[in-house]
C-alpha cells in the first residue's frame, strides 16, 4: 500500500544529507505497507543558486526498495550533500502500483511539468483523472505517466497558471484543485512558486501532521479556518491573520519541525505530537505556522483540529499496531472490501462497472459455462461465490482446484469463459491451467491482487481486487476481496435483467453496509480469544455447515491448518451421515455454521445429530438467532447480511481463531513452516517427468525472473484497470 511522508524544517538547520535521512527513514517506517518504488522531491541546486534565490526542485524516483531509492541518491552528481537548509520542505513516497507498473516514471512525487513547478505524492485513487487528463491534454499538458496521480499535478499548475490575481496562497489553490478530484486522497504538494510552505489534504485517505518543537506552541487546538462566505471564496490572497486565533507556531518565532504522513509509524520517532486531519481539511504550513482551511462548514463540523499526545512506541507500530502481518490485515478487512469496491459499485444507482471486463462483457454473457480456476484460499472465494453466480447468471458453474483440473485433461470448449483467481497472480498450477484454457480457445478472465503479475497479463481480461499488498502467509483479506470481486461480476451479468433488479439492488445495498458489519464481527476479537484458549491443547477441530458457508469451513479449517498445524477439516453438513459422525463424541471439538438462510432447518438437523452423539458444538450464528444458542456449548453471534454475503462474516470469526490459536500455540503466525506466499512449483507434473523437471523448473525460475523484468519494464498498462466510471465508495 502506498506510504507518505513528508518533512518540513523552520529555522531548524539541516543538511540536505540530514533531510534526505529523514525522508528516507520515514519512509522505512512505512515500509511494512508494502510497496513496489519509491522517490523523493527536495529543494535541488548548489549552495549558491539556493543562496541566490534561483529555487528549482529535484525529483529522485526509483523502483524497488528503498535501500534502492538511496543508491540512486547517492548516484546524484550534481547533488550537494553538505548544503544546508535553514527552512525545507522535501516530500517522500512509496508506491504500490495500481495504475501502471512499478517505474520510476510511474514512481511520486508527479510533476506538472519538465521543470518541476508543482509536485505531489498521493495516497488513494483519483476516479475522475480520465476526465482531468483529457481536459488538461486539450490545454497541451503533456502526461508522461500512466498514473491518476500524475493529473494532479498538471491540475494544480494549471489552476496557478490561469489564477486571477499574483497573491494566490498556497492553501487556495489546493483548496481549489481538490474540489475538482473525485475518489480518495491523502496529498502533499510541494512548489517553486512557494518555497518553505506545505499543503496536505486528504479525503477517505489517511494523512496525520506531527509537530515538533523545544519552544512553546502557541495552542493545543488549531481553529479550522473556512472559506464560506462569498467575499471569502473570491479571497485568494495568503493567510491575512497569522495569530493563535488562526494557526499554530511555537511563540516568539522559534524554530520549528512539521511531518506529514500517512500513518503514525512513520513520525513516532520524532515527535508524539500529532494532528490528525479530516476529510477536506487543507492543512498549510507558511513561515512556520500551521493552518487548517476548509471550503465550507457544514452542520456537525468540529471547528478545530486538536494536537494530540501519541500514547505508543515506535515498536509497538511497525505493524499499525498489531502483533503480526496477518493480525493487520484480518482487521483492513472493512478498509480493503471498500477498495474493491472503490469506483465500481454505485449504490445510488444499484450499478456495478468493472472497468476491466467493460470489452468483454457482452461475449461472456454469451458463453456456455463459467469455470473458476485456482488454489489455496482462491480457490475457497470460487466455491463461496459459486451458488452467487449461478443464480444471477443462470449458466453452469464449475469450480475447480488447478492442480486437479490439470490432471483430469478436463475438456474446455471455445464457449467456455475460465476465471483464473489468484491473490499473487503467480501460482504456477492456476497459470499453467490458464495456459491449458487459451489453447483451447476459451475467454480468460483474471482476479487477481497483483498488478503486473502473469496471470493479469496472461488474460484476456479481469478485474483487480486493489486489496493491498497482503504479507501474511495465510490469506486473509485476499480472499473477502476476491469473494466481493466475484459477487460484483455477477451483479454485472445480469444487469440488463428486469427480473433480477429486487434481488440485485438487495446485494448491491448489502455490499454499501458490509464494512459496518465486517467491524461489528471484528469486535469480537476477545470473545474468540478466549474460545481459543480452550481450544489450543486440542489435536483437531471440526468445521461443519452447508450452503453458501460450506465455503467458510473450508477456508477456516485451512487457516487452522496453515498456521497452528492443527488438523482440522471443513464438513458439508449434509455428508455427515456419510462418514464424518463416526468422528464425532464428547471429545472431538466441533464449529457449526448455521445462519437464518434456506438451508437453517438442515442445519438445525446437523445441529441435532452431533449433540445426539454427545458432541458440544459451538455454533457460529446470526446475532438474535437464542434457538440455536441454546443448543450450543458455545456462540459466536454475528450481524445478519444478504444470505450471498454472509459468508464474509462467517468466515472472520475463523480468520481471528486461527490467529489466536496459532499464537497460543507458539508459532510464526506469518510465517508458517513449509508454505509460501506464493506456491511457484506446480504439482501438474507426469511421474516420469519429475527428476527432469526438478531441473527445468529451477532454470525456468532464472529464466521468468530475467524476462518478467524485461516485461515489467516494458508493460504498458494491465488491461484491468481501464476502470472508472462514476465514483461511488
Ligand atoms: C499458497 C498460499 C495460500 C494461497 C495459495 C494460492 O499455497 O500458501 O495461502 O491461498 O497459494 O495463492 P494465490 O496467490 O494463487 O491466491
Amino acid at each position: 500500500m502506498c506510504g507518505i511522508f513528508a518533512y518540513l524544517n523552520y529555522h531548524v538547520p539541516r543538511t540536505r544529507k540530514e533531510i534526505l535521512e529523514i525522508l528516507l527513514k520515514g519512509l522505512q517506517r512505512l515500509e511494512y505497507r508494502g510497496y513496489d518504488s519509491a522517490g523523493v522531491g527536495i529543494d535541488s541546486g548548489n549552495y549558491k543558486e539556493w543562496e541566490s534565490n534561483a529555487k528549482t526542485i529535484q525529483l529522485i524516483k526509483q523502483r524497488g526498495k528503498v535501500k534502492a531509492l538511496d543508491e540512486e541518491i547517492h548516484k546524484q552528481q550534481d547533488l550537494d550533500l553538505d548544503v544546508e537548509f535553514d527552512v525545507h520542505l522535501g516530500i517522500a513516497h512509496t508506491r504500490w502500483a495500481t495504475h501502471g507498473v512499478p517505474s520510476p516514471v510511474n514512481s511520486h512525487p508527479h510533476r506538472s511539468d519538465k521543470s518541476n513547478e508543482f509536485i505531489v505524492i498521493h495516497n488513494g485513487i483519483i476516479t475522475n483523472y480520465k476526465d482531468l487528463k483529457k481536459f488538461l491534454e486539450s490545454k497541451g499538458y503533456e502526461f508522461e505517466s500512466e498514473t491518476d496521480t500524475e493529473s494532479i499535478a498538471k491540475l494544480v499548475k494549471y489552476m496557478y497558471d490561469n489564477r486571477e490575481s499574483d497573491d494566490l496562497s498556497f492553501a487556495t489553490l489546493v483548496e481549489r484543485v481538490i474540489q475538482q478530484l473525485e475518489g480518495a486522497f491523502a496529498l502533499v504538494f510541494k512548489s517553486v512558486h512557494y518555497p518553505g510552505q506545505a499543503i496536505g489534504t486528504r479525503r477517505g485517505s489517511p494523512l496525520l501532521m506531527g509537530v515538533r518543537s523545544d519552544h512553546k506552541l502557541s495552542a493545543d487546538h488549531i481553529p479550522v479556518m473556512y472559506r464560506s462566505s462569498a467575499k471569502d471564496k473570491k479571497s485568494c490572497s495568503a493567510l491575512q491573520r497569522t495569530d493563535q486565533d488562526t494557526c499554530l507556531f511555537p511563540v516568539d518565532e522559534k524554530a520549528v519541525e512539521y511531518y506529514f504522513a500517512s500513518d503514525a509509524s512513520a513520525v513516532i520517532e520524532h515527535t508524539n505530537r500529532v494532528i490528525f486531519l479530516e476529510d477536506d481539511d487543507v492543512a498549510a504550513v507558511m513561515d512556520g505556522r500551521l493552518s487548517i482551511h476548509r471550503v465550507k462548514r457544514t452542520a456537525g463540523d468540529y471547528p478545530a483540529r486538536a494536537i494530540q499526545t501519541l500514547q505508543m512506541e515506535l515498536q509497538q507500530i511497525m505493524k499499525g499496531n498489531y502483533s503480526s502481518y496477518m493480525q493487520k490485515e484480518i482487521f483492513e478487512q472493512p478498509e480493503s472490501v471498500v477498495n474493491t469496491m472503490r469506483g465500481r459499485v454505485n449504490f445510488e444507482n444499484n450499478t456495478v462497472t468493472l472497468g476491466g471486463l467493460k470489452d468483454h462483457i457482452k461475449e461472456i454473457q454469451r458463453c456456455r459455462r463459467l469455470i473458476l480456476i485456482a488454489c489455496g484460499t482462491s480457490y475457497h472465494a470460487g466455491v463461496a461465490t459459486r451458488q452467487v453466480l449461478e443464480e444471477l447468471t443462470e449458466l453452469p458453474v464449475m469450480v475447480e482446484l488447478a492442480s486437479d483440473f490439470l490432471d483430469r485433461n478436463t475438456p474446455v470448449f471455445r464457449d467456455d469463459v475460465c476465471f483464473f483467481i489468484s491473490q499473487s497472480g503467480e501460482t504456477a498450477d492456476t497459470l499453467m491451467a490458464l495456459r491449458y484454457c487459451k489453447e483451447r480457445g476459451a475467454l480468460t478472465v483474471g482476479v487477481t491482487n497483483t498488478v503486473g503479475s502473469s496471470i493479469s497479463r496472461e488474460t484476456d481480461c479481469g478485474v483487480h481486487i486493489n486489496a493491498g499488498p497482503e504479507i501474511g502467509v495465510a490469506s486473509t483479506k485476499a480472499y473477502t476481496s476476491q469473494f466481493v470481486a466475484l459477487v460484483m461480476f455477477a451483479l454485472l451479468m445480469c444487469d440488463d435483467r428486469i427480473s433480477m433488479k429486487p434481488r440485485r439492488r438487495e446485494i448491491i445495498q448489502g455490499l454499501r453496509v458490509l464494512p459496518d458489519l465486517i467491524k461489528d464481527v471484528l469486535s469480537l476479537d476477545q470473545e474468540i480469544k478466549i474460545l481459543a484458549e480452550e481450544l489450543y491443547e486440542q489435536k483437531s477441530v471440526l468445521i461443519m455447515g452447508r450452503g453458501y458457508h460450506y465455503a467458510t469451513c473450508l477456508e477456516g479449517a485451512l487457516k487452522i491448518k496453515e498456521i497452528t498445524y492443527m488438523h482440522s477439516e471443513g464438513i458439508l453438513a449434509g455428508e455427515l451421515k456419510h462418514g464424518p459422525l463416526a468422528l464425532v463424541d464428547k471429545l472431538m471439538p466441533v464449529i457449526m455454521i448455521i445462519m437464518r438462510d434456506h438451508t437453517y432447518v438442515k442445519c438445525q438437523n446437523a445441529l441435532q445429530q452431533v449433540i445426539a452423539r454427545q458432541g458440544r458444538p459451538i455454533v457460529i450464528c446470526d446475532k438474535d438467532d437464542y434457538d440455536t444458542a441454546k443448543n450450543s456449548s458455545g456462540t459466536i453471534r454475528v450481524p445478519h447480511c444478504v444470505d450471498c454475503l454472509q459468508g464474509i462474516l462467517s468466515v472472520i470469526p475463523l480468520q481471528l481463531l486461527s490467529f489466536h490459536l496459532a499464537v497460543l500455540r507458539g508459532y510464526d503466525v506469518d510465517c508458517p513452516r513449509n508454505l509460501a506466499k506464493s506456491a511457484a512449483e506446480s504439482s501438474w507434473m507426469k511421474k516420469p517427468q519429475k527428476a527432469l523437471c526438478v531441473y527445468l523448473y529451477l532454470y525456468l525460475t532464472l529464466l521468468k525472473n530475467a524476462l518478467s523484468y524485461v516485461l515489467m519494464t516494458s508493460f504498458k498498462e494491465a488491461s484491468y484497470f481501464a476502470v472508472t466510471e462514476k465514483i461511488v465508495v
